[in-house]
C-alpha cells in the first residue's frame, strides 16, 4: 500500500484546504497522525468510538490496549484504507479523506494479517512465500518441504523472514511515518530485537515517526517514547510508559514501580473485552496470525 497507484500534488508539510481545526504541535507543525472524535463502527460494533490521538512527528508511538480494543480499525482509517466516517484524521496535516494519495505516500505499513490467504494450508502458504522470494520454480517444492520441516522444529524463523521482508517493504518507500501494526507477534525473542534494531537504524538516519501496536508490555516499555491504552474504542491512558507506571504507583499508593503490564491490567481489567461482541473472534484471529507468523 506504500505504491501509490492515482496521481495527485504529492506529499507536503501543509494542506491548503484547511477546515480551521487546530491538530498542528509546537510552532505550527502539523503532528505526524493527529485523530479527533474518529469513529468507525461495523454494523453495531463501535470499533473504534470517539478517538482522539496525537503522535508527534518523531516519536515512537505505542498504541497498545486488549484484543478488540479498536486499534487496528484506527491504524487502518489513519492508512486510508478505512474510510473516516465521523471524526478526522490527519497525517503531517493531510485530511486522510480528502488527500487519501498524499497521506498513502507519506507512511509505510505492516498490517496486522499478513497477506497470505486465510484458507490456504500450512503448506500452501510457504509455497506461496516461495513464489514472493522468487524462488525458481524447479527449487519450490524442495523449499516448501525444507521450510515445513523448519516448523516443525523451531517454528519462528520463517516468520521472522517473512516479518523482515514485509518491513523491508514498507521502508522501500523512505516513508516518514511508518505504522505497524503487532510487527513482533509470533518471533522469537531474538527475531523480535532485530525488528525493533532495524527500525531503530532507520530512525537514526531519517527521523522516521513510529506508530506501532503491540501485546508484548516489554517492547513498549523498551521502546516507545509515549504510549496510548486503548479500551472500547477509546484512548483511556496517554504518556510515557514511565509516567503511566508512576502514575499507577502514586493511584496504589505502592512504594514498588508497577510494570506496564501492571498499568494494562488495570485499565483494560480482564484484557478481553466481552462487551465488544467480537472477543473470542479476536482472539482467534490474532492465534491464526501468530500461527502464520510462525
Ligand atoms: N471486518 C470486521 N467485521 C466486523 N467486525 C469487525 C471487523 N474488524 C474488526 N471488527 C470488530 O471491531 C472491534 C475492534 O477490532 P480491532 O481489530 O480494531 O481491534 P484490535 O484492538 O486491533 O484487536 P487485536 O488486539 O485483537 O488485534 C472488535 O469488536 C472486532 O470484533
Ligand atoms: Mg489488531
Amino acid at each position: 500500500m506504500t505504491q501509490p497507484e492515482e496521481q495527485d500534488p504529492g506529499p507536503g508539510r501543509t494542506t491548503d484546504e484547511s477546515t480551521g481545526v487546530a491538530d498542528g504541535g509546537a510552532e505550527g507543525v502539523a503532528d505526524a497522525v493527529s485523530c479527533a472524535s474518529l469513529s468507525y463502527a461495523f454494523g453495531d460494533t463501535k470499533a473504534v468510538d470517539g478517538l482522539d490521538l496525537a503522535v508527534r512527528e518523531g516519536e515512537v508511538f505505542g498504541l497498545l490496549g486488549p484484543n478488540g480494543a479498536g486499534k487496528t480499525t484506527a491504524i487502518r482509517c489513519v492508512t486510508t484504507l478505512l474510510p473516516v466516517p465521523a471524526g478526522k484524521v490527519r497525517v503531517f496535516g493531510h485530511d486522510a479523506a480528502k488527500e487519501r494519495m498524499a497521506v498513502r505516500r507519506l507512511l509505510g505499513y505492516v498490517p496486522q494479517q499478513l497477506s497470505a490467504d486465510q484458507g490456504l494450508t500450512g503448506r500452501e502458504n510457504v509455497a506461496l512465500f516461495a513464489r514472493v522470494f522468487d524462488v525458481p520454480r524447479r527449487e519450490r517444492a524442495a523449499r516448501v518441504a525444507q521450510a515445513l520441516a523448519a516448523d516443525r522444529l523451531a517454528g519462528t524463523y520463517s516468520g521472522g523472514m517473512i516479518r523482515r521482508l514485509e518491513l523491508a517493504q514498507a521502508l522501500v518507500s523512505a516513508p516518514r511515518l511508518l505504522i505497524l501494526d503487532e510487527p513482533t507477534i509470533g518471533l522469537d525473542p531474538i527475531a523480535r530485537t532485530g525488528v525493533w534494531e532495524h527500525i531503530n537504524a532507520v530512525r537514526a538516519v531519517t527521523g522516521m515517526t513510529v506508530l506501532v501496536t503491540t501485546h508484548y508490555m516489554d517492547e513498549a516499555d523498551q521502546y516507545c517514547d509515549r504510549v496510548g491504552l486503548m479500551h472500547r474504542g477509546r484512548i483511556r491512558a496517554l504518556g510515557t510508559p514511565a509516567e503511566l507506571r508512576r502514575g499507577l504507583a502514586e493511584h496504589q499508593g505502592t512504594d514498588t514501580l508497577p510494570t506496564l503490564e501492571d498499568v494494562f491490567r488495570a485499565i483494560a481489567g480482564s484484557g478481553l473485552d466481552d462487551t465488544s461482541g467480537g472477543g473470542f473472534r479476536d482472539v482467534r484471529s490474532t492465534r491464526r496470525t501468530a500461527h502464520r507468523v510462525g
